[in-house]
C-alpha cells in the first residue's frame, strides 16, 4: 500500500511508478482527509510506503497529521516500510524527521530515497528551472525512481539513498520553523481571470477553499502550502500576494490528476 501526498504531481508520478513496479495500490493522503478515512488493512506480506514532497527541508504538515491518525491493521515489525521524498534541490533532514514521526506512531522505516524533481515553490522565487531544464530533470529522475524501485522490490533494509545537501541538520533546523509559522491562507486570492470552475475547491487537500458568488474564498487559518490551487488553476487566476503574478506555474507533465 503506497500512501502519497502531492500538490503538483511529482510525488504522485513517483508513487504510481513505484506502486506499479510492486503491483500495489496507491492511496491519496488528501482523499483520506476528505473522506475522514484513516484505517486500512494490509494483506499478508504487503509493504507500506509513503511518498511526499519536501517542504522547507522537512515534512509537509498534512503528512505529519496523517501519520498521527493512520491505523494500519496487520502492520507488523516485519512489514517492509519505505519512504520517498521528491524535492527541487535537496531534502535536508526531511527523511530523518519523517522517520522520527513514524517511530512516534509505532511504525518503522527500512529504506528511504529522495528523487530530484522540478521545483514548484513560487512564493519566494520564480520557478528555478526553465522548461527545457525541467525536461532534463524529469529524465534524470527516471534512474533514481528505478533504483528506489529495485531496492524496494528486493526489500532492502537500512538502505537510504538521499540527497540531503550540505549541513542538512542546520538547514532543517533554521528553515522548517519558518514553514511552521508562515502558512497563513491570507495572501491567497483570485483575479478577474477566474471563471468560477471550482477546480481549486476540489483540489485543496484541506478543503479550505469555497466558491462564494462564483469566486474562491480561503478559510482563515493555515494550509499545508502545497500550492496546488495556484499551479493547477486552468486560468492562472490564483495568486499569493503580489509576487506570483509574474511567476511561472508548474504541473508534472507526465501526470494526469
Ligand atoms: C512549501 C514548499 C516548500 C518547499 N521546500 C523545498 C525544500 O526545502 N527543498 C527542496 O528541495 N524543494 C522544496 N520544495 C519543492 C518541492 O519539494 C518539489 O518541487 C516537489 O517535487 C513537489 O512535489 P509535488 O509535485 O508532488 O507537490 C518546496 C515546495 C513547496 C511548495
Amino acid at each position: 500500500m503506497v500512501f502519497y501526498f502531492s500538490g503538483t504531481g511529482n510525488s504522485l508520478y513517483v508513487a504510481r511508478k513505484i506502486a506499479a513496479s510492486c503491483n500495489d495500490k496507491i492511496i491519496s493522503v488528501a482523499e483520506c482527509f476528505k473522506s475522514n478515512k484513516f484505517e486500512f488493512t494490509l494483506s499478508e506480506g504487503e509493504i507500506a510506503g509513503f511518498v511526499f514532497p519536501v517542504y522547507f527541508y522537512g515534512v509537509p504538515s498534512i503528512v505529519k497529521d496523517f501519520i498521527s491518525k493512520l491505523k494500519l491493521n496487520n502492520y507488523q515489525p516485519g512489514t517492509y516500510t519505505f519512504s520517498i521524498c521528491t524535492c527541487g534541490g535537496n531534502a535536508g533532514n526531511a527523511m530523518k524527521m519523517f522517520r522520527r514521526i513514524l517511530r512516534k506512531n509505532h511504525f518503522h522505516l527500512d529504506s528511504g530515497f529522495t528523487v530530484l524533481m522540478p521545483d514548484n515553490y513560487i512564493i519566494l522565487f520564480d520557478l528555478l528551472t526553465p522548461e527545457k531544464k525541467r525536461e532534463e530533470i524529469l529524465k534524470l529522475a527516471e534512474p533514481q525512481i528505478a533504483l528506489a524501485s529495485e531496492c524496494i522490490n528486493e526489500h532492502k533494509k537500512n538502505c537510504f539513498i538521499l540527497e540531503n545537501g550540505i549541513f542538512p541538520c542546520f538547514m532543517t533546523f533554521t528553515n522548517y520553523p519558518v514553514y511552521n509559522y508562515g502558512r497563513s491562507t491570507k495572501p491567497f486570492h483570485s483575479t478577474d481571470a477566474c471563471v468560477g470552475c471550482g477546480q481549486c475547491e476540489k483540489i485543496c487537500p484541506h478543503g479550505m477553499i469555497h466558491l462564494v458568488n462564483g469566486a474562491p474564498v480561503w478559510d482563515k487559518g493555515k494550509c499545508t502550502q502545497c500550492l496546488a490551487c495556484i499551479h493547477r488553476c486552468p486560468e492562472r487566476a490564483i495568486q499569493h500576494g503580489k509576487k506570483t503574478y509574474k511567476r511561472g506555474r508548474y504541473v508534472n507533465p507526465n501526470c494526469n490528476f
